[in-house]
């Protein structure tokens, strides 16, 4: 968004929508069943809309074919643009965002999150004569908007200002919601509101900016508004943090729901709060508040992104998930940095460095998280108990709700999350701060609502991971998780060389990652040929090698679409080895550790029932027991870490499985990368 200044149509338009083009295909990983595209029209406040089912760079191509009237003249730049994953309403056009008040687009909005009232809020405006286009909870928003500006208007004469229009809309919303508005009676303004969904603005200039922080409007808690009654709203004024008047130089504001969509504009951020109501007007932001609220900062700080733009680039590889999976000897060291001190055996890790002693006391450790950040506690789950002797509980955030898990103020609950806003985890989070509880957030995105809304935590620092299918996120979590295992162990005296054998294991970790990547060719000859027309398989392991299993298996099925099913090697004979016979393929984790010997019995029942398993073991293992056996060779480490080495080569399977099949691996059907709807 650009303030004032006139320019050819042709020149900035195609700019904008340049740019909000390049941002959705940022964030195109989070939802990629359709995109939409509003920008300013010219000086009668008209809006193009632009979309399309697909991908963004179908949306390009629609938007190629239109013709553009190149002599009309700018006065305002704004657009908006949203790539959809759908919630309500099939994918297709009409369901695409952005979504409009009325065929004049008085008012556009796009919208993350769900309004959970749309149902009714439709029911009313449709008795008010309003007829819906789609079949989304989005529409209402527009429609409400412009219900609630005409209402007003004619009953006092006067218009609402488009802040206090906003404000009024919001305050008739349930659910969760990242809005971005725009309207034709307001040309060259936009306003934003969050509850529960993230936004963040990018403030790119040239400007000195005059101070690193936003003040936040004081106003007084405003009267509800309910239909159909008329708006009671004041307008009041936020300060603005550049309003020097000092223009014109350009000030572009680039508001997106991940830092991705901002990178290559600027590294200057500020992240909305909850209830935060942003206005963008003659270059100008300004911060109010939705209702007031005396435990919540006045300031919204301006930050420094350190995400690079080649992070959230593919570079050489042909998809991210490659190119993420090839990144882990870097990112697990990364995860490490600053950390660990390898030569006195130290873990140093800031974010708890307060909470320690409380953890230590606590009467448990309860791990919640969903997907693959879940399978990083199941491997982790072992050592946790060992090393800290708490009792240790894990439960899938999906289900926590479900199941109203007690939790007491003297449980420390830890929430794992690679993006920092997976709906369900952030709904847990909240009923384990509402029992007192002492909430821990490992998370891989600085700024995200779990890392902000947890007393304290670990960043897994592993970089941006793009790739729907997690990788490196949950090798950098593992290690995040481990990292705080030893760091709650390292008073105790009996575990001493227990601890050293693990940071030894940890200092071999990168070199070993890089050895099990070697694996590739091996790997993808299997994916292509011995189980190239597989729609079954089975991955067998015991102890640490348990999590293998789980979080190989999801890998495989959401990138290959074949079913597979991680199994504990000892539930065998408890029911799965009914499905064993020569033709289901297999893998089996087979590392020397103490469950070797258990292993083998596995092995034997298998091959008895002649399954033929593909076994991943150890580099030098010569038993000959895999004799008619494929084997994927790995360097063998400390137990407690063999599980992150022996994720790799089934995260390369996955991969070429994927491929192979003609499918794309970074975009899997019916997946987002952030699921921010419970
Ligand atoms: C699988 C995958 C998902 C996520 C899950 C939680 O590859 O990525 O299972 O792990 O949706 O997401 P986060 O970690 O962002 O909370």
């Amino acid at each position: 968004f650009l303030p004032d200044y006139p320019c050819k149509v042709e020149r900035d338009r195609a700019y904008i929508i340049n740019a909000l083009l390049v941002g959705l295909s940022r964030l195109e990983y989070r939802g990629y069943d359709s995109a939409g595209l509003a920008v300013d029209g010219d000086k009668t406040g008209e809006t193009f809309l632009f979309k399309q089912v697909g991908k963004v760079a179908a949306l390009r191509e629609k938007i190629g074919q239109e013709k553009v009237d190149n002599e009309r003249v700018f006065v305002s730049h704004g657009g908006m643009a949203h790539t959809r994953w759908a919630t309500h309403g099939v994918p297709s056009v009409r369901n695409c965002h952005p979504h409009r008040s009325d065929p004049n687009s008085e008012f556009t909005v796009v919208h993350n999150g769900i309004i959970t009232n749309y149902k009714e809020l439709r029911t009313i405006l449709e008795k008010f004569g309003y007829e819906f286009e789609s079949d989304t909870d989005t529409e209402a928003v527009a429609k409400l908007a412009k219900y609630i500006f005409d209402t007003q208007k004619k009953q006092s004469g006067n218009s609402l200002s488009f802040t206090g229009l906003v404000k009024a809309v919001a305050k008739e919303l349930d659910g969760a919601f990242a809005l971005i508005f725009k309207s034709s009676h307001f040309p060259g303004e936009m306003v934003v509101a969050r509850r529960g969904s993230p936004l963040l603005i990018g403030v790119k200039t040239e400007k000195k900016l005059k101070v690193d922080f936003v003040d936040v409007a004081e106003e007084q808690a405003q009267e509800d508004l309910l239909l159909p009654d008329q708006p009671k709203i004041r307008r009041t004024q936020s300060r603005s943090f550049f309003g020097d008047g000092d223009a014109p130089l350009p000030i572009e504001y680039i508001i997106a729901s991940d830092a991705s969509a901002i990178i290559e504009h600027t590294k200057k951020v500020l992240y909305l709060e909850d209830d935060d109501v942003a206005h963008i007007a003659d270059g100008d932001l300004h911060i109010h508040r939705l209702r007031r609220d005396d435990h919540m900062s006045s300031v919204r700080p301006i930050q420094t992104l350190e995400q690079e733009l080649a992070q959230i680039q593919k570079g050489q590889f042909s998809h991210f998930m490659l190119k993420e999976i090839f990144e882990q000897p870097e990112s697990v060291v990364n995860t490490m940095r600053g950390r660990i001190n390898f030569d006195d055996y130290t873990v140093t890790l800031g974010g708890l460095r307060s909470h320690i002693a409380n953890i230590r006391r606590s009467r448990r450790i309860i791990f919640v998280a969903c997907g693959t950040s879940y399978h990083s506690c199941v491997a982790t789950r072992a050592l946790f108990a060992e090393l800290t002797e708490l009792p240790i509980a894990l439960e899938l955030a999906s289900a926590f709700l479900d199941e109203r898990v007690p939790v007491f103020r003297d449980d420390v609950c830890v929430f794992v999350s690679q993006s920092g806003e997976t709906k369900d985890t952030l709904l847990a989070l909240q009923y384990c701060k509402d029992r007192g509880a002492l909430c821990l957030g490992v998370t891989n995105t600085v700024g995200s609502t779990i890392s902000r809304e947890t007393h304290c935590g670990v960043h897994i620092n592993a970089g941006p991971e793009i790739s729907v299918a997690s990788t490196k996120a949950y090798t950098s979590q593992y290690i995040a998780l481990t990292m705080i295992a030893l760091t709650l162990s390292d008073d105790n005296l009996q575990k001493v060389a227990r601890r050293r054998e693990i940071i030894d294991g940890l200092f071999d970790l990168s070199a070993n990652i890089r050895k099990a990547l070697a694996t590739e060719p091996h790997v993808k000859k299997l994916a292509t040929e011995k189980l190239g027309k597989a729609q079954n398989l089975i991955l067998l392991g015991r102890g640490y090698q348990a999590a293998t299993c789980l979080e190989g298996a999801l890998k495989i099925k959401e990138v290959s679409y074949i079913h597979a099913e991680g199994i504990q090697a000892g539930e065998l004979k408890h029911g799965p080895l009914a499905l064993i016979d020569e033709k289901m393929p297999m893998m089996l984790f087979m590392p020397k550790d103490r469950h070797y010997s258990d292993s083998e019995n596995a092995l034997k029942q298998v091959t008895a029932r002649l399954g033929a398993p593909i076994v991943v073991c150890a580099e030098d293992d010569d038993t000959s027991l895999f004799k008619n056996l494929e084997t994927i060779r790995v360097p063998q480490t400390v137990d407690v870490l063999q599980a992150i080495v022996n994720i790799v080569p089934v995260q390369i399977l996955s991969y070429h499985l994927s491929v192979s099949r003609g499918f794309d691996p970074d975009s899997p059907r019916n997946l987002a990368k952030s699921v921010t709807t419970a």
